[in-house]
């Protein structure tokens, strides 16, 4: 097998003979069990899908890569987004890689700054709209139908064939699909793609079942959950800050046909399952990413029946793009200190502690 999704899961996808094999090295990413989570909500077992190992640090490169690669075939020669961060750092790398003009539209002041970095690095042409992002995906939706441009929201049907790798690599992994998988919904495209993925796996013999699907909105910007869109969206989980989301019907079927749920989760809930996955699993995701674990840590508290279960929880992205959030999480400011061992000795309290060297 060689290395990204389209020689992984070439089959599988919509690839001919004459779509590019291009690739970053996305998907594959690691499946951890917890080490912790599992006993905290009563779950046989709870793992954790790190898509933020992926080439740009989320989940986005393994439809972007499947997407790119048919533009390229089609002969396109600019691809478009509208974006929260994630889609415009993965539609800008890959545009890079693939000698692709890319334009993102993001909402202005409103994108992490890693994520705008990422964007500003791979040089893309960033435009930061004065709106929201759905604002901004009408715009981009608009200048694709009139322009020969492509359009890579999720909106585009190859994004969603890429990203459905991640479910058939969960059950790759496990051997069947789990028993519940909980993933944050913003635009809800992903929760759509993995929903195919578990759903293509199970009619090709390939799991035995499949999972019921837990999306968690930010309940600021829920409206699946709240049944109507909403105008203005507010939640410090930027990534999901969304009121009428593109794959809405998608998202619905995936909570019905799985007998599912789709839920809210508060930011409070999102920032203490951040916090816990980076201090007691060594996992610093997104806030966006940590509504997974607030939703299924929910469920818990709600008295779902978690006993003896398996649940997977899809970490979408890295801590690393949003390092404006850690510090107003961080009880424990750093300590500044003299350059001298004594000094350091002091701030340690080490005095306390006997100066016997640890037996190895
Ligand atoms: N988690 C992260 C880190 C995201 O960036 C996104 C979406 C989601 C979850 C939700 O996934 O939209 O498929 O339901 N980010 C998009 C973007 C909207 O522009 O980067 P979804």
């Amino acid at each position: 097998m060689g290395v990204g999704v389209l020689s992984r899961y070439g089959p599988l996808l919509p690839i001919t003979g004459d779509t590019p094999r291009v690739t970053l090295g996305e998907g594959d990413t690691p499946l951890i069990a917890s080490r912790h989570l599992a006993d905290e909500v009563g779950c046989q077992e709870v793992y954790l899908k790190l898509e933020g190992c992926n080439p740009t640090g989320s989940f986005k490169d393994r439809g972007m890569v499947v997407a790119v690669a048919k533009a390229m075939e089609a002969e396109s020669t600019t691809i478009i987004c509208a974006s929260t961060g994630n889609t415009s750092a993965s539609a800008a790398a890959y545009g890079a890689h693939c000698d692709l003009t890319t334009i993102v539209l993001v909402p202005k002041g409103a994108i992490a700054t890693g994520k705008l970095a990422q964007a500003i690095a791979y040089g893309a042409q960033i435009l930061s709209v004065n709106g929201n992002f759905d604002r901004a995906l009408e715009l981009v939706r608009e200048l694709s139908d009139k322009y020969p441009i492509t359009l890579v929201n999720s909106l585009n049907p190859h994004r969603i064939q890429g990203q459905k790798t991640a479910a058939f690599e969960i059950v790759d992994s496990l051997g069947d699909a789990p028993d519940y998988l909980a993933i944050p919904v913003g635009n809800a495209g992903n929760i759509s793609a993995y929903w195919m993925g578990f759903r293509e796996y199970h009619e090709a013999g390939l799991a035995k079942k499949r999972p019921m699907m837990m999306g968690f909105q930010a309940e600021g910007a829920a409206p699946i959950v709240r049944g109507a869109p909403v105008e203005n969206p507010e939640t410090i989980a930027s990534a999901i800050r969304i009121g009428n989301p593109a794959s809405w019907s998608q998202a619905l079927t995936a909570q019905d046909a799985s007998g599912g749920l789709i839920d809210a989760v508060s930011d409070d809930e999102i920032l203490a399952a951040q916090r816990y996955l980076a201090r007691r699993e060594g996992v610093f995701c997104e806030a966006a990413s940590a509504a997974s674990v607030a939703g299924l840590l929910k469920m818990s508290r709600e008295g779902h029946s978690l006993a003896g279960k398996t649940a997977v929880c899809v970490i979408t992205g890295t801590g690393l793009k949003e390092p404006e959030l850690a510090p107003s999480q961080t009880d424990i400011p750093t300590q500044d200190v003299e350059a001298e061992l004594d000094a350091v000795e002091r701030v340690l309290a080490l005095a306390d502690v006997s100066a016997t060297p640890k037996q190895r």
